[in-house]
């Protein structure tokens, strides 16, 4: 039984393989947290001291007893107003202006299967792989209610969270502030594991020591955001990738987020994640409910390493669906870096010449094939094919693709509107904007409002009439901008940021169901929106706008923490780099390319014979390394923000066949010589590097690892496969 209950002192306790979760309601209905971390077995409520704390308040409930204060144990859902002052999962703003929301346990049930929530992407699970915990906290002033939802996913080690917030009172309340899930921890140090960054050079990992005070990162761009991302991790200070505790938290939600880290006055650890409380302030009438999206929990005794194995695991197997979750992905060729916006029909079908003849599955054609959009200044919301453009219909284009022998995809922005549009002439009013104040602009284009019901609705019926038009077997979804001018002519101001994101899952809800074999890479700007909730929907997403190989390598490191291989989009561009000007190899930049979903961002026509003839093999390589890659375990060798060279290798699942990449990042003068240490393999079982014959014990490969070349040339790179032969 993943999830028990014991009524003499009512202590919940979520088991899975190898964690414990345990929480107790307290004799005043309080819900008090009592442990997370390794497995235990006995009841930890033996852990709550109380002692008498100078200006830390009282319930009045306890009476005269001095000891016994909310500001001091560890809570389940801490919510403002009831004498905790440490930052607060729910902040509820009653009819009568004050802040307070008092909860106490009123009931709970317990689930055979994962609970699922309405309108908002979660981790699912088969019959007899999860269980749910709901329990239920209510406020006999106000009458609000709050659902806290445990997803137990025993085997995967994985722990889910959400929260239900639903006024039944009689007066109408705002919610100003709603996470879906909070650690509290009663000892110890940690360093928070965050990923900051900026547009073209995503999630670059930050470690940093949870001090006196709150550490906070989040997003109030209307999406996940380039600049952090909404996952971290919470680690014991001397946690290293392969020993130590560390508590990974994974917000299923692409909007806006809030995740603080906060070490209190007795030096107790507190971790929320959540919704963004800026910009949002969420009025509940009587009867109405606010899901907050789900948090994903795992934890893990064996390090970092261990911990990015479980959210693999659970990101690939358990969020990501559809026909794509378990097959592999088509090799692309994408004409952005090849043409921008300066293409025809012609240069279309060109490419997809030329991809056949390379051995690629697909052509996208990216941006530039629809309405007047000659360059990002206009166009965006007319959802028409400029044929004078294609030179052909899109019908026309697709039949002629596929006749290549390739298939087709194609880019599309639906959240976005240009000034110098059709669309835009006809409902200025569907732009986000505040009234009576000018938008903001940027990329010089507005923000749709997908919070309202016919804005998404006579887009969606646009886009499906492209996608009618012909055999259109991949969307690459993109979102290029931030949001700004949160209002909305509809809604209430202080909804938007929400309801717009359910508009966004809904349209690709309803896009899903109508082209369900689809499959749809998701894309803001390269990785501004790579996170689990578009995971739920697009199975891939394009990882960066910077597609140089050695900046690919930190971004790839960074995404590599929650991020599976199979949801990295990742593809071979030109040299000189057109972000950072940088010339690296074909062959480096094809082993970087093969770390996620497979691609070329080039002009194929600008590569010299012999480079065709690399390509070609490169694909070769990656078709027979595919399932490898895809489903195989991931390990991070080294750390290349730190080390001489990038090193990662995939797995089996069988530990009969690995896959170990490297890269050289640094050339001196009488170079040292680099020893990679390998991870994952079978100590005693033999392996065979098939390059060269030579056999090693896998013991030794991850004890003393394996000497690199010392070459004279920058960033080589080296692709060593291992087969298991005893
Ligand atoms: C974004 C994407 C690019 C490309 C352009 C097109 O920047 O990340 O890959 O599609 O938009 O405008």
């Amino acid at each position: 039984m993943a999830i028990g209950y014991q009524q003499e002192n009512r202590i919940f306790t979520l088991d899975t393989a190898h964690t414990s979760y345990q929480m107790k309601v307290d004799d005043f209905g309080f819900l008090l947290h009592l442990y997370y971390g390794g497995r235990v077995y006995g009841n930890m409520d033996y852990l709550l001291t109380c002692y008498d704390r100078g200006f830390s308040g009282n319930p009045s409930d306890v009476g005269n007893d001095r000891t016994y204060s909310m500001d001091v144990l560890p809570q389940e859902y801490p919510v403002m107003g009831i004498g905790d002052f440490r930052n607060s999962a729910l902040i509820i703003r009653n009819s009568d202006g004050s802040d307070c929301c008092d909860l106490r346990y009123v009931g709970h049930e317990t689930k055979k299967e994962k609970y699922r929530l309405p309108g908002l992407p979660a981790v699912y699970a088969d019959s007899g792989e999860a269980e749910t915990l709901e329990i239920y906290l209510e406020d006999k002033v106000n009458g609000v209610r709050v659902t806290l939802l445990y997803g137990v996913l025993a085997e995967a080690d994985i722990i889910t969270r959400s929260a239900v917030i639903e006024n039944r009172g009689e007066s109408g309340v705002t919610v100003g502030k709603a996470a879906s899930a909070c650690l509290d921890f009663l000892t110890g140090s940690y360093d928070m594991l965050s990923f900051y960054g900026r547009h073209t050079m995503e999630r670059n990992l930050q470690r940093e020591e949870i001090r006196h005070g709150t550490y906070a990162i989040g997003s109030r761009r209307g999406a996940s955001s380039h600049q952090y991302n909404p996952a971290v991790i919470l680690a014991e200070r001397n946690t290293t990738e392969d020993a130590g505790s560390c508590y990974g938290l994974v917000f299923v939600y692409s909007g806006n987020f809030l995740c603080e880290a906060e070490r209190d006055q007795y030096d107790q650890t507190r971790i929320l994640m959540g919704l963004q409380s800026d910009l949002f302030h969420y009025p509940l009438k009587k009867g109405e409910k606010l899901v907050v999206p789900e948090t994903i929990l795992s934890y893990s005794d064996q390090g970092l390493g261990a911990l990015s194995a479980r959210f693999h695991h659970c990101i690939g197997e358990h969020l990501c669906r559809g026909k794509y979750r378990n097959a592999p992905r088509p090799i692309l060729l994408n004409s952005w870096e090849a043409a921008y916006f300066t293409f025809d029909g012609n240069t279309i079908l060109k490419l997809a010449e030329s991809a056949a003849d390379l051995g690629i599955d697909m052509i996208v054609m990216d941006d530039g094939w629809f309405g007047k959009r000659e360059d990002d200044n206009s166009g965006l919301g007319d959802w028409h094919v400029n044929e004078k453009k294609l030179g052909c219909s899109l019908r026309e284009l697709t039949k002629k693709v596929n006749n290549a022998g390739v298939s087709f995809g194609i880019w599309i922005e639906p959240e976005m509107v240009s000034e110098d549009s059709e669309l835009y002439r006809q409902h200025p009013d569907w732009a986000l904007r505040i009234p009576g104040r000018e938008p903001v602009r940027c990329r010089n284009q507005l923000v749709l409002d997908f919070s309202r019901v016919e804005v998404r609705e006579y887009i969606f019926e646009q886009i499906c009439g492209i996608l009618d038009q012909g055999k259109i077997e991949y969307v690459k979804w993109d979102m290029n901008r931030s949001i700004v001018d949160v209002s909305s002519m509809e809604t209430c101001q202080g909804r938007v940021t929400y309801d717009y994101m359910i508009g966004v899952y809904d349209f690709l809800e309803k896009l899903l169901q109508r082209y369900p074999d689809m499959l749809i890479e998701g894309c803001s700007g390269g990785g501004g929106r790579f996170d689990a909730g578009m995971l739920y929907y697009t199975p891939q997403i394009w990882c960066s706008d910077n597609t140089d190989a050695l900046d690919r390598l930190r971004i790839q490191y960074g995404t590599s923490f929650f991020y599976p291989a199979s949801t990295v989009g990742s593809h071979v561009s030109a040299v000189p780099n057109h972000q950072t000007g940088r010339s690296v190899s074909l062959h480096t930049r094809g082993v970087v390319a093969m770390a996620g979903t497979f691609g070329y961002e080039l002009d194929p026509a600008k590569l010299s014979e012999e480079e065709k003839t690399a390509v070609r093999e490169q694909i070769r390589q990656y078709k027979n390394w595919e399932e490898l890659i895809r489903r195989g375990n991931y390990h991070r060798l080294t750390n290349p923000f730190s080390d001489t060279c990038a090193a990662w290798m995939f797995v089996s699942e069988k530990k009969d066949r690995a896959l170990v990449s490297v890269v050289m990042l640094e050339m001196h003068g009488n170079m040292t010589v680099s020893y990679v240490k390998m991870r994952g393999l079978e100590p005693q079982a033999v392996y065979r590097d098939t390059e060269n014959g030579r056999r090693y014990f896998g013991a030794d490969l991850m004890q003393a690892g394996l000497p690199m070349p010392v070459e004279f040339k920058e960033y080589p790179a080296y692709q060593i496969e291992l087969i298991r032969e005893a």
